[in-house]
């Protein structure tokens, strides 16, 4: 949540920061500004989006500083927007994340004489670095005294009107250096930068760098000075762009067969399942008695799927819990549990704390991640990546399909090391696996009806989404994706559950779309189905091509080819994410950044 970026080199900054910050919009998108230094510090700041503008009318810079917000603390403003500069005018600071002992700071600030300006969380950093440096301190030191007294989370670049540097900490909110020849970035995330540079510096909690004519790091808690390695990404820089697509979420929506065939290259080898180097030894792996998902939001989703394919597969016991909730709850675990994080940005802040408090109590974590060198990446015993490509649509698509497949090669690899089926059924497992991307190909082809399904419903007010099985988490992912990007209320539930009570909400002007194939839980559906019609309600179905009696109990239906239970979801899913996505076309919804919601849920 919200976009920082720094520029340091030869090119002009403010163009740098502006460009970067288009590139960073995903993240918090309700107001942006910018700090450069010229001549003392020049600062813009605007309420609303940074895409449609041109020129920020700084002129010209050698270092700035930018910000794309998603408010926490205070209303969406311009003197909320960052960056916040100290009373005397000479320090400018961005921040992501959220200083939690704020309040206080303010308090004893006002009592030094300090008068704010925003009602923001932030406004105490660039104060409280003045406040040092009028104790004598220097840029350096107030920077490092001011961290000292913040509690809470943190990536912070300031820069000062007097010298030719910026400084930057980092604790628990991403930021990445960008090295480039003789100019240096500085982001939250790589695609800012990436037109420039490909080479990266991870940095680790609690550094501090020093961006100069060299970057410097020190770690506060270590004491000293250390060496971070650079890394060279191989992200294509084209992937963050909408190419012929009106919408990143449509581009990645149609991602999806290269983002499987990606995800699942080198690791399938006849009956087998190999990643590349997986720390995890067989004899742990043997050895596990449960394992525990944990995610959010779509990942969440993506984790009950995984469910249904590590217990039917490697026949582990698995449970799944939201991230923010297993933080908190003491849960029961040990070195006999395995805990997989699901994350797409590897960034999100329930999720890191949640692996934490797993690794705390003696349990290993994997994660499945899309983000090399990410957060959730590097707190992790061992990553199983995800290679769907950079995922900008704020509504997650492509990192949930390809979660699901980094879940299913996992559940055969537990398989194959625990011996619970034999090489026969793992092959014909792993066959429906490599057949999905040219099946999701199909169903991409299959737009047309469902634009006409969005047309006629996109002024409904309400939607249920109902599966069972694999398909109930995709029924619930189906109704996120309605609510996120129409703001039409919507629903999942496994189907069976609709009599215990949304029953109640079925009538005429009720669409309930459900997930119906040709699985074991078919017969029970049409059921429901049923159930359903006669309460008069309107049923969009998705079902397995070639199912013609489905039409008799349908108002409409979506076809998907055939495929195994355990691999329906990932086909059965694109067309609740096409007919999310063309309703709030219809709607005229701003369907890339919703309102509200931000990509990289860095905050709790
Ligand atoms: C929904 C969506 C969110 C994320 C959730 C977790 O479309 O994108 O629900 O899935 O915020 O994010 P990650 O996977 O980055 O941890």
């Amino acid at each position: 949540m919200c976009g920082i970026i720094g520029y340091k080199g030869a090119r002009n900054a403010n163009e740098v920061v502006l460009k970067g910050l288009k590139q960073l919009e995903y993240r918090g998108y309700d107001s942006w500004g910018i700090a450069s230094l010229s001549d003392g510090i020049n600062v813009v700041k605007k309420v609303g989006k940074i895409s449609g503008v041109d020129d920020a009318g700084l002129g010209e810079s050698r270092i700035a500083i930018g910000h794309t917000r998603w408010a926490t603390h205070g209303g969406v403003t311009e003197s909320n927007a960052h960056p916040h500069v100290s009373s005397d005018g000479k320090i400018a600071v961005i921040h992501n994340g959220i200083i939690e002992n704020y309040y206080e700071l303010r308090v004893f600030l006002r009592k030094e004489g300090f008068k704010f300006k925003s009602e923001t969380d932030t406004e105490v950093i660039p104060c409280l670095v003045e406040y040092f440096m009028k104790n004598g301190s220097s840029f350096e030191d107030a920077f490092r005294e001011m961290l000292l007294k913040l509690k809470g989370s943190y990536a912070i670049v300031a820069v000062n009107s007097d010298k030719d540097k910026m400084l930057v900490a980092r604790k628990a909110s991403p930021i990445v250096i960008g090295v480039g020849q003789d100019e240096f970035f500085v982001a939250s995330d790589v695609p800012a930068f990436l037109e420039y540079t490909n080479k990266v510096i991870f940095i680790e909690d609690n550094d501090i760098v020093e961006i100069n004519s060299k970057v410097e790091i020190e770690n506060v808690v270590l004491g000293k000075k250390v060496d971070r390695e650079i890394v060279e990404i191989d992200y294509d820089i084209d992937q963050a762009q909408k190419g012929k697509y009106e919408h990143f979420m449509l581009k990645e929506i149609y991602e999806q067969p290269d983002a499987i065939r990606e995800t699942i290259r080198g690791r399938v080898n006849g009956a087998r399942v190999e990643f590349e180097k997986f720390g995890l030894s067989d004899d742990y792996i043997a050895g596990v008695e449960r394992v525990v998902i944990i995610a959010c939001g779509t990942s969440w989703h993506a984790g009950i799927v995984g469910k249904f394919m590590i217990e039917a597969l490697g026949k582990i016991p698995v449970e799944v819990d939201y991230s923010s909730e297993f933080r908190y709850r003491n849960p029961v675990i040990d070195d006999k549990t395995l805990v997989v994080a699901i994350s797409q940005s590897g960034e999100t802040a329930d999720t890191l704390a949640a692996i934490k408090e797993a690794k705390s109590k003696g349990a290993k974590v994997l994660s499945v991640c899309n983000v090399m060198g990410s957060s959730v990446a590097r707190e992790s015993d061992e990553t199983i990546y995800t290679r769907a490509g950079i995922e900008i649509g704020v509504a997650s698509t492509k990192a949930f399909t390809s979660q699901l497949a980094v879940l299913y090669l996992f559940g055969v690899y537990v398989a194959q090391i625990r011996k619970t089926w034999d090489k026969d059924h793992l092959k014909e497992r792993l066959e429906y696996l490599e057949k999905i991307p040219e099946q999701m190909e199909k169903v991409l082809k299959g737009d047309k009806e469902i634009i006409a399904a969005a047309e006629k419903h996109f002024l409904k007010k309400n939607a249920l989404y109902l599966g069972r099985g694999t398909n109930y988490p995709v029924a619930l992912e189906g109704a996120l994706k309605l609510k996120e990007v129409s703001y039409i209320h919507a629903e999942g539930y496994p189907a069976a559950e609709m009599k215990h009570g949304p029953i109640a909400l079925i009538d005429n002007k009720m669409p309930v779309v459900v997930v119906a194939v040709q699985d074991e839980s078919y017969e029970k559906i049409k059921s429901n189905i049923e159930e359903i019609r006669a309460r008069g309600g309107i049923v969009i179905n998705v079902a397995t091509e070639g199912d013609k009696k489905i039409k008799d109990i349908s108002d409409i239906v979506l076809y998907v080819p055939e495929t195994s239970g355990l691999a329906y979801p990932f086909l059965t899913v694109m067309p609740l994410q096409l007919l999310a996505y063309h309703i709030a076309k219809f709607r005229e919804c701003d369907i890339d950044q919703p309102k509200n919601l931000a990509k990289s849920v860095t905050v709790e």
